[in-house]
This record gives C-alpha cells, structure tokens and sequence, in this order.
C-alpha cells in the first residue's frame, strides 16, 4: 500500500488505475483506525475494484473547546492496519493540501435544516466542516463510491443531502455500526474512558434499545420515551446532550402515530468524553 501526502502524488496513482478503467472507492476517516473503520474499507473492497482510505484530523470540524489538539494521532499503526485490510492507497494530507488559505478563510459548505438540529445544535459549525472536508476529499479522489459510518447517523444524512444537492458524481454507501461484545459502538474517544467510565458505557446502546422497544412494539408516546431515556442516562452518571427519536430520512420530529421509519439517536457526556449512538428502527 502507497502512502501520499499532497494531490499530485493522489491524482499520479489514481490516474492509473483509471487508465485501466477500475472503479474506485474512498473511505474518508481521521485515523486511530478500530474494527469500525475497518468494516468500511472491507465494505468498500466488496464494491470497487481500489480502496482508498483518508486519514486527516479535520481543524473545521472542531469546536473551540473540543478535543482537536488531543485527538488521537497514530498514522504508523493506520497504515499497517489499512495495509492488512487491503486498502491500496493511504491519502494523509496537512493542513496546508486541504486548506490552501488555511481553515478558516476557504469556501465553507453548508448543508442547511438537517445540520439544524441534534449534533448540529449541539456543535455549532460541525457539519459545515465536516461537508466542505468531505467535498474537499471528493474532489481529490473522485471516487465512484464513498463509505461512511451508520454510527454517525446524521454525518451520514449530511453527506447524502449534499451529494444529491450538488448533483455529485459518487454513490454513498453505509455501513452497519460495529460494537464491542457488551453494546457500546466502537470509537477513536472510547480510549478517553477511565475503566469505571467504560463499564458504565453500554447504558447508551441499551437506553437506545429500550427506546426502540417502547415506541415500535409499545406504542409508548416517543415524547415520553424521549424524556425518561434522558433522565434514566443522568441517573446512571451521564451528562446528555439529547436522548431523540426522530423521522430516520431528514431527523425531523414524528408524528403522534409514526412507530417505522424512525432512528434513536443519544449524545451523552461520561466524564470529559462525549459519546454518540444511534438505533434505527427497521
Ligand atoms: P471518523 O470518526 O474517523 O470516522 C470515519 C468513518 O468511520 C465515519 O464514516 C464513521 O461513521 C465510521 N465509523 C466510526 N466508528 C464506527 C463504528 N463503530 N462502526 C461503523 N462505522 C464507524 O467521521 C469522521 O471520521 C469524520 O467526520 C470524516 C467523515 C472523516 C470527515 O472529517
């Protein structure tokens, strides 16, 4: 597997796969790559004949106060994994390659209502970053197809609506969420946990299963099930952001009666980490 930093080096490689007409994948990341991340590229595999994989801690993407400088860097153990998992091109740019005016004086993408609310509420700016990165990348690679994470539910609904928007030429893929034995999704800020945090952390993926459970086959009110998920998650010592059942397609509120086509969706504090799960419906 080739490494390349800057776009000559990306294009010089893809160029010639293209030359012999093979179809071509990217599964963006930024790096600490687990078994989640690894599901893509395997997904990506099974779809495209070249996987390219990205790795870059996207500046935009990042609040103020949020845990840029301290996310996790581990770009020699990504290559040997990503290696491992037959990908056949690592993209790792600087700043500098996906910010030619530095990150905050380039074009900004925003996807407007859906980046309103939830994760977008709650983290201003988020998806603007996230978008106009992922836009970037799509550019750089072009790729028939891109993978991305059920684990981020909304990310995922972000970079369809902009795809289909922008009339983008590349096909969105997603992947099922990858868990631990004991429920709790897989992630880079999983490691931020103390060993008393991450016994606690599986309460998110069994509040998310109890709320499913009571609005699909109970017929409980989701505003209700919404309100007792939120407080059982402060009993057991979390500090939630939401604890939402929402319309899976757009994350608009249901109405009175809607028991299909739903996603519930929790953000939550434990300690200084913020987690993030999600259950859909059907
Ligand atoms: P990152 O958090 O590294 O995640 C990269 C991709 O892996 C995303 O599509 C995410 O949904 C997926 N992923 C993470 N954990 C997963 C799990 N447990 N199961 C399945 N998929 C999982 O998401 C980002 O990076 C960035 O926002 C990015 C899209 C790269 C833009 O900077």
């Amino acid at each position: 597997m080739q490494t390349v930093q800057d776009a000559a080096g990306l294009r010089a490689a893809i160029r010639g796969w293209r030359a012999q007409g093979q179809t071509v994948s990217l599964v963006p990341t930024m790096g600490n790559l687990h078994a989640g991340h690894y599901s893509l590229i395997r997904l990506a595999r099974a779809r495209a004949e070249r996987v390219v994989a990205s790795v870059f801690v996207n500046p935009t993407q990042f609040g103020p106060n949020e845990d840029f400088e301290r996310y996790p860097r581990t770009l020699a153990q990504d290559q040997a994994g990503l290696a491992e998992h037959g990908c056949d091109l690592l993209f790792a740019p600087d700043v500098a390659t996906m910010y030619p005016y530095g990150p905050q004086h380039g074009v900004s993408i925003h996807v407007p209502q859906i980046t309103d609310v939830l994760e977008g509420a709650h983290r201003p700016g988020h998806f603007d970053g996230v978008a106009t990165v992922v836009c970037k990348l799509f550019n750089l690679v072009q790729p028939d197809i891109a993978v991305f994470g059920q684990k981020d539910y909304q990310q995922l609904k972000v970079i369809e609506r902009m795809v289909r928007d922008l009339a983008l030429p590349v096909k969105v893929l997603a992947a099922p969420t990858q868990r631990a034995d004991d429920g709790l999704a897989l992630s880079s800020r999983n490691q931020y946990l103390s060993a008393e945090e991450r016994a606690l952390a599986p309460a998110i993926h069994e509040t998310l299963q109890q709320m499913r459970e009571l609005v699909a086959n109970k017929g409980h009110a989701w505003r209700v099930v919404e309100q007792a998920a939120f407080s059982k998650l402060e009993r057991a010592g979390f500090v939630p952001d939401y604890a939402a059942i929402r319309r899976a397609e757009d994350l608009s509120e249901p109405g009175p009666d809607e028991r299909a086509g739903l996603v519930a969706l929790i953000a939550a504090r434990l300690g200084g980490t913020r987690l993030i799960d999600n259950l859909p419906f059907d």
